[in-house]
């Protein structure tokens, strides 16, 4: 099955039953600043969902553009974008859960042709924090209609509010099987990640209150969304979403290599590549901030991969997503998007440049003599220009230097968690290193009054990065963070010094959040599921299969702060006092550091 066959059933189909089909939102929110992107088909319909009258009626359908960065990490695999289709259907206050799955389901099988065996379903399993018990009713339809593999889980199957407060409700999900294997007797979505996930009816029936509470809302409505891509992918039994027709022609734009379809940087060119062009047409340019630094994060991503695989032909793969999605979407038609993409691609070029002078400089003076020097001088290049760590290999290759590529990443490696050990038995030593009853590397403390102060400002370093990323915007990551009686120390990437209106607004909105008296949870979840909660975690660090995941407040679904760690942590804010930024600076190129205290 091609895309123009899916859009049209998919349309055609609901059609059939009462629905009215609606156009496109942009992927810039229009109405509500204070989300980056449409992440969603519902987004644009929350006032309807919460009980406007739609002037097109009750059952909508539509295909939506929708850009997601919280899964960045994961493109490269078979089944991740950061740009994708949404296909979607609505009952704003009409049909609920009966006809929403028995019509997912005649779909899937009958226009899809994917037989029932190869299915699974999810369920809501119940939870205590938002006083809803498990889905009986979807686990009894589904059984109704001979579904055999049933799940029910918890945080996978509920979906929302987008915001903090908003409509939300339990969700079931269709899973199709992936995989050439036979299907394990008792393998589930939940503990097998064969299963890919490509339906999910959300029974939106609950408003969650700003102050958390779970009320019914007064219409129940169904939001639908399914992902284009991956339903192309299992209907055509292929390995990943890249063989499909929406993404096959820029793949073969990028190499000609039968299995480049298969390679993680061509997957990361292609899909990078699709979701700027999107963005640009909707009106985002690259910049430091917010959407624009989103942007610009992706383009040089892309840059990067395109390096790696010596791509250059911008033209032809400007051409191939044109060509899929120039019908569809006449505005990538009508803009200079190329240009824009190029112009940042030098930007980058030149900043890469002060590093490969620099790498240049010490090959030159034969200081690199085998790979453990050359990892040395990467990571020294990382350091002091900004060098992307996974261009090291590269462009230490093109310096003259013949690597065992192996062996190099081996040393780089080592050096990173050297480094890392060196600035931890650095705080050792200043805090007199034998006698801590708390060392976790991150904290520190030698007694028990130590230790309170410390988990104080432990919590306020999880509020710090929520602060910093409310005021600064979503690009700020935690680079680093150490934390002693006296003081927490936090750094993050930001290309300026803040000024001291931002101080301010930081300081302020950490405190308004501490003010709230907000409980301190942890969950321990499979490295999957705490992946899909949204909480924050470092991109390239390997963890375990089981992480905790601490969050504020009573639910980790619209937390203020989630974080994996491992704690320990205060257990309500009302222990921390203020906190108080007491310097600004900068740490490394591109990186800054703030050091804080908390008062009573
Ligand atoms: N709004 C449902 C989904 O995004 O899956």
């Amino acid at each position: 099955m091609n895309h123009h066959e899916l859009r049209k059933k998919f349309i055609e189909f609901y059609k059939k039953q009462g629905h009215q089909e609606i156009g496109q939102a942009a992927l810039v929110p229009q109405q509500d600043a204070s989300v980056l992107f449409t992440t969603a088909g519902m987004h644009p319909l929350i006032p309807f969902l919460m009980g406007d009258t739609h002037p097109d009626g009750s059952r909508l359908v539509n295909i939506q553009r929708c850009l997601r960065t919280g899964d960045i990490e994961e493109v490269g695999d078979a089944t991740h974008n950061t740009f994708f289709e949404m296909l979607g259907h609505w009952s704003l206050g009409d049909y609920f859960k009966h006809e929403a799955i028995d019509w997912s389901y005649k779909f899937v099988t009958e226009e899809l042709g994917i037989p029932k065996e190869k299915l699974a379903v999810t369920v809501f399993a119940g939870d205590k924090l938002r006083g809803v018990g498990l889905d009986e009713e979807a686990k009894q339809r589904w059984q109704s209609l001979g579904m055999e593999r049933i799940d029910e889980l918890v945080e996978d199957n509920w979906w929302g509010p987008v915001h903090s407060s908003g409509p939300c409700g339990p969700t079931t999900e269709i899973f199709v099987w992936s995989a050439e294997a036979e299907i394990p007797p008792n393998s589930l979505p939940g503990n097998d990640e064969r299963w890919v996930e490509i339906w999910n009816n959300v029974f939106m029936e609950f408003n969650k209150t700003e102050d958390g509470q779970f009320e019914p809302l007064d219409q129940k409505n169904i939001d639908t969304g399914v992902g284009l891509e991956r339903v192309l992918m299992t209907v055509n039994n292929y390995d990943s979403v890249y063989q499909t027709d929406v993404l096959a022609p820029i793949v073969a734009a990028i190499s000609t290599d039968q299995l480049a379809h298969a390679d993680r940087d061509v997957r990361i060119l292609a899909d990078h590549i699709r979701a700027a062009f999107f963005m640009i047409a909707d009106g985002v340019l690259p910049s430091n901030k917010d959407r624009g630094y989103v942007l610009r994060r992706l383009i040089r991503r892309a840059v990067q991969a395109a390096r790696k695989l010596d791509f250059t032909d911008w033209p032809l793969l400007t051409e191939a997503i044109l060509g899929v999605y120039g019908p569809y979407y006449p505005q990538l038609l009508e803009q200079e998007i190329e240009a824009e993409i190029l112009a940042e691609q030098q930007k980058f070029t030149k900043q890469l440049t002060k590093a490969v002078n620099f790498i240049e400089k010490a090959v030159q003076a034969n200081q690199v003599v085998n790979d453990e020097s050359a990892a040395n001088l990467a990571f020294l290049a990382y350091q002091s220009h900004a060098l992307p760590l996974e261009l090291g290999y590269e462009i230490l290759t093109e310096a003259g230097l013949v690597l065992g590529r192996k062996s190099f990443e081996q040393a780089l490696d080592q050096k990173i968690k050297a480094h890392q050990e060196v600035s931890r038995a650095g705080s050792e030593k200043k805090f007199g290193g034998h006698g801590l009853i708390l060392d976790t590397g991150e904290l520190k403390a030698s007694d028990e009054t130590e230790l309170k102060k410390v988990l104080r400002l432990h919590t306020a370093t999880h509020i710090l990065q929520a602060s910093l990323r409310a005021v600064l915007g979503d690009q700020i990551t935690q680079k680093g963070s150490d934390i002693n009686a006296d003081r927490l120390r936090f750094d993050f990437n930001y290309p300026d010094k803040l000024t001291a209106e931002q101080k301010a607004e930081v300081e302020a909105w950490a405190n308004k959040l501490i003010e709230q008296g907000l409980p301190m949870n942890c969950v321990e979840l499979s490295l999957v599921e705490a992946k899909k909660t949204g909480a924050l975690h470092f991109f390239d660090h390997k963890y375990p299969d089981k992480v905790k995941v601490h969050y504020l407040g009573d639910s980790i679904s619209d937390a203020p702060s989630k974080e994996f760690c491992g704690g320990p942590h205060v257990s309500n804010t009302n222990e921390i006092g203020k906190l108080k930024i007491i310097k600004e600076q900068s740490a490394g190129a591109g990186i800054r550091r703030i050091k804080a205290i908390v008062e009573d």
